[in-house]
């Protein structure tokens, strides 16, 4: 698909889910949030379901939970316009109820669409209700910070599946702030992961290496979960080989660039991570932690 056949599915999508009946949902809606983003990005991060301000905005993640999002995405060098966002519901649910599960049955079409029109490589799940999409069965608590192949249902079954807290749990429970932050860290890792199984399963058979395409696909584990280094940046970088100062000059440092992770010297860490207020009856931020601040290598996505 081209980028331009690639908007217009969203688009396409973006329409029906505006005027969408298919439950209960629409008769409490302002607005319908269909979700946004890069339509050629290879990372989709998938939600819960609209909150206040999204339902207000028809956009996700732009209240408290999306100030998080943001937070997380500028902690690895990377913005919301580079990936896509979504919801596994695109309405709100009354008073931020937990989404009942024919609502999710009924609005599973419209984020399988989306799937299909991105194809991407990796999917971060933010909260349960996503994770138990694409990876069915698995407890949040064990898994958050590591990935494993999308469930074949999913509607992703060329996309790696990378579990997250959902970023509301940190404003209600501080403990998970670090967690989220660290969480996040391991995600351009798991995308390079991901970039490289796609790669060798695209392999003609026959070609450069004796194994066809089929075979390299079987030998990926299918289900091992994978951990990722929160070090990501250093943990991922390779030696570079001892050099005099003229081979210096010459040879390119093999490290983190090699692997289209480019070392970054200032995080700057933006102010709102840790804003000097939360808003009335909201619970305050917490202090930026460790992971927030932690200068980190990044893998730009265009
Ligand atoms: N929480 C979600 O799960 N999605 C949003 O879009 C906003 C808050």
């Amino acid at each position: 698909m081209t980028e331009a056949e690639r908007r217009a599915a969203l688009d396409a999508i973006a329409q029906e889910v505006a005027i969408c009946t298919r439950c209960r949902l629409h008769q409490t809606r302002t607005r319908a949030v269909p979700g946004e983003g890069h339509a050629e990005t290879e990372v989709i991060f998938v939600g819960e379901g609209p909150g206040f301000n999204e339902d207000r905005q028809g956009r996700p993640f732009v209240g408290q939970a999306g100030a998080k999002l943001d937070a997380l995405l500028t902690s690895v060098g990377w913005r919301r316009d580079e990936v896509f966002i979504t919801n596994v519901v695109k309405c709100r649910p009354p008073e931020n109820r937990d989404p009942e599960p024919d609502e999710i049955a009924a609005c599973a079409p419209f984020l399988t669409r989306q799937l299909q029109a991105l194809d991407p490589a990796l999917v971060v799940t933010l909260g349960r209700f996503s994770m138990a999409r694409f990876s069915p069965g698995a407890r949040i608590g064990q898994v958050h910070g590591t990935y494993r192949p999308a469930d074949a249902g999913s509607g992703a079954p060329n996309a790696l599946a990378y579990a997250m807290y959902h970023p509301a749990a940190a404003l209600h429970q501080g403990s998970l702030n670090e967690a989220l932050f660290r969480d996040m860290l391991g995600v351009p890792a798991a995308l390079l992961d991901a970039r490289a199984r796609r790669t060798l399963a695209a392999a003609p058979p026959g070609g450069t290496a004796d194994q066809g395409s089929a075979e390299v696909a079987a030998e990926l584990p299918p289900e091992a979960p994978a951990e990722v280094p929160t070090e990501v940046p250093t943990e991922l970088a390779v030696e570079a080989p001892a050099q005099s100062p003229a081979e210096d000059a010459a040879v390119p440092v093999i490290g983190v660039e090699a692997l289209g992770l480019v070392e970054v010297a200032d995080p700057a860490v933006d102010a709102a991570h840790a804003p000097d207020s939360a808003p009335r009856g909201e619970p305050a931020s917490e202090p930026a932690s460790d992971a927030e601040t932690r200068p980190a290598a990044q893998l730009p996505l265009f």
